[in-house]
């Protein structure tokens, strides 16, 4: 049986993201700036990144402390070589029930079937437009929806668990909220949308900025009607709808308007190694050098347990409750949201 560790705040660990690599493909304005992440951008050189084998090791560790759910995120986490390898061995671990990725989607078509194969329940595709010239916008590489569609069906093909992320952003794509709404109900697909949350330091925040669910409820209501749904565990990060009389589900992850800090179990190890207690906390954990050590698996848990036993992060909350510092906070790319 695992060992039940919880946080300051009475918290258990349940959820690990993991970034596999901190580049991406696109350059989308909210995350990754082309200004800033430019030709002359540092990216972590490979002996910088966790191997596959370290990443596994420490996923055993997490099982042990009571994870049962695996993330893999990026950057693009389909640019890092062989993931369905490492996708195979985490499946195999005693305790992980759940394996997701989250994508651009762009390279779903090349590899949704061996990633079922290798064990993996689930994608997450950012989607952001459904119109090409606003989706090339936004991904900063003059990438049409076209591949992003054509890998989110793939993926559906695989047998892979489906969901559609859209950032939702004023004066970007609000346009967008009821066409998406549109397709993906067509479709059959979950659609989330996604409050713009002041996450990093770059990508030019303001509240100003943000849709909230209230918003998008609103105007999707003048077209269709919905039924609530039940929380599905504790934890869950998106408030889903039904389309009336469908199976279809609609869900807002509302990080802006309605925090959800006080139920959250996350914790995020970067692809450097270092591990987050929150994804507003810029103060890693260093936990490569533990790994690259001699140290036992017992004595690297025992990091971690003192780790998540001091963690107090509520920064959504605090946020509401306008009490936020702006300082050291951690880039979205590196962190993988
Ligand atoms: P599942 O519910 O397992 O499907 O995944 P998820 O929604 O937790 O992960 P995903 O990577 O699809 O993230 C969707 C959005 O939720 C992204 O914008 C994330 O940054 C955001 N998100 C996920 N976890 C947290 C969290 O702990 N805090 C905040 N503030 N946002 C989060
Ligand atoms: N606010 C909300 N969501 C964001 N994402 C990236 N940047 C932001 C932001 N500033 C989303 C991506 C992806 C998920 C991991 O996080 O679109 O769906
Ligand atoms: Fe890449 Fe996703 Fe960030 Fe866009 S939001 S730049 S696709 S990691
Ligand atoms: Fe968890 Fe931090 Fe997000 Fe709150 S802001 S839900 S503590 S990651």
């Amino acid at each position: 049986d695992p060992i039940k560790v919880t946080d300051a705040l009475e918290r258990p660990l349940r959820d690990l993201r993991i970034s596999v690599i901190d580049r991406c493909n696109f350059r989308c304005q909210y995350c990754m700036p082309a200004e800033i992440f430019n030709e002359s951008f540092k990216f972590l050189p490979r002996e910088e990144l966790l191997s596959y084998e370290e990443i596994e090791r420490l996923a055993k560790i997490f099982a042990v402390l009571g994870v049962k759910k695996i993330r893999l995120t990026g950057g693009e986490p389909l640019l890092r070589k062989n993931l369905p390898y490492l996708v195979s061995q985490l499946s195999k671990i005693d305790g992980i029930e759940d394996i997701g990725l989250t994508t651009n989607g762009i390279f779903l078509k090349k590899y949704s079937k061996e990633l079922k194969e290798a064990g993996l329940n689930r994608v997450n595709v950012s989607l952001d437009s459904m119109d090409d010239e606003l989706f090339k916008k936004i991904n900063g590489r003059n990438v049409g929806t076209k591949p992003v569609l054509e890998g989110i069906f793939a993926a559906r093909e695989a047998g892979l668990g489906v969901k559609v992320n859209m950032v939702a952003k004023k004066g970007l794509n609000d346009s967008q909220i009821l066409p998406m709404a549109r397709f993906c109900k067509e479709e059959g697909l979950q659609l989330r949308y996604i409050e713009f949350m002041d996450v990093g330091s770059t990508n030019g925040w303001h509240l100003d900025n943000v849709i909230t669910k209230n918003d998008i409820l609103a105007l999707l209501q003048q077209e269709f009607e919905f039924e609530p749904m039940e929380q599905d565990y504790f934890g869950e990060v998106a408030q889903r709808y039904r389309y009336a009389g469908t199976d279809t589900e609609v869900g807002f992850i509302t990080s802006v308007s309605e925090s959800f800090c006080g139920s959250c179990t996350r914790a995020r190890l970067s692809a450097k190694g270092d591990l987050y207690t929150c994804l507003f906390n810029g103060n890693g954990h260093d936990i490569k050098s533990l790994v690259r050590s001699d140290l036992s698996d017992e004595a690297i848990r025992n990091h971690i347990i003192e780790i998540w036993n001091h963690r107090r992060d509520r920064y959504s909350d605090e946020r509401t409750e306008g009490k936020i510092k702006h300082d050291g906070k951690i880039e979205m790319s590196y962190i993988g949201g």
